[in-house]
């Protein structure tokens, strides 16, 4: 009966173990970082409409329609940069910059103008996540 006992309680323990190791090895995608760092204030679908919203001015963009009041087409630069906080005379935005947070490993990538150009990874995953959720 001990035994089992002690048993029972090694597989707690390890479980716990197993838990508080797993954040570490969470893969950080565009998703992941979307729901860590913008949810509160954009909402889970994009709409503005997050907890931290309320009574927030200017209020967070609706974000689904980026594209379409930009006649159509999704701004890649303009997103990147907003997130990364050249925020182009906006300095009254509430929204944080989050430039030195996503700093690291960069890729070549190319927003259609042909120059590909060494941009943070997780900046440009959170860019096509944000573009993934246009309407
Ligand atoms: C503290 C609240 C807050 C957080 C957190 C936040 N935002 Fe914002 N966001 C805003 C507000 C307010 C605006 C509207 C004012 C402005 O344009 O800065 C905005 C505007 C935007 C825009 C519109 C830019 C454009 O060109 O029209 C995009 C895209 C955006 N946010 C993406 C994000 C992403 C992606 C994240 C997470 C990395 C994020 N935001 C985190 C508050 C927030």
């Amino acid at each position: 009966m001990k035994a089992v006992y002690l048993a029972g309680i090694g597989a707690v323990a390890m479980a716990g173990l197993i838990a508080a190791c797993a954040p570490e090895t969470q893969v950080t995608t565009g998703r992941s970082d979307y729901m860590n760092l913008c949810v509160d204030c954009h909402g889970p679908t994009g709409k503005g409409d997050g907890p931290a919203a309320a009574g927030m001015e200017p209020r967070p963009t609706d974000i689904t329609r980026v594209a379409r009041n930009n006649d159509g087409v999704f701004p890649k630069n303009r997103v990147m940069s907003h997130i990364y906080g050249y925020t182009m005379g906006r300095s009254e935005s509430p929204m944080p910059q989050f430039g030195d947070l996503l700093e690291g490993r960069t890729v070549l990538y190319d927003t259609g103008d042909g120059i590909e150009t060494p941009t943070p990874w997780r900046l440009v995953a959170l860019m096509e996540y944000v573009e993934g959720m246009q309407e």
